[in-house]
């Protein structure tokens, strides 16, 4: 098996309502995010080339969906199913994250 070119981490973790962290999972990452990866990585015939892994927490919920992508190290906020094609087209495919959907280095203080 050849070493996939990205790796792209999607948060799945779920809170209960009302935790004041919030989470990726209560905006849909599990049910609508995760598939719609998985539903673009078959679009444009991938396998073997991304590897998608559900992850637990990231760390910056209230931001959250949140998706890293490596070995850029992108990090991605709250990103929803309708960003996913753009996502895979824009970054996977050729090579171009998505600013406008990028954490900006500055936010890591
Ligand atoms: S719950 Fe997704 S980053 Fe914390």
């Amino acid at each position: 098996m050849p070493k996939p070119k990205y790796h792209v981490l999607v948060c799945t973790t779920d809170r209960p309502p009302g935790n004041p962290r919030g989470s990726c999972g209560e905006k849909g990452s599990k049910e609508e995010l995760l598939p719609a990866f998985y539903s673009e990585m078959e679009k444009h015939m991938l396998f073997g080339q991304i590897l998608i892994t559900e992850s637990s927490c990231l760390g910056p919920c209230p931001m959250g969906a949140t998706v890293v992508v490596y070995p850029d190290g992108t990090w991605y906020k709250g990103v929803k199913a309708s960003d996913v094609a753009e996502i895979m087209e824009s970054h996977i495919v050729n090579g171009q994250p998505v600013e406008r959907l990028a954490i900006p280095d500055e936010m890591w203080g």
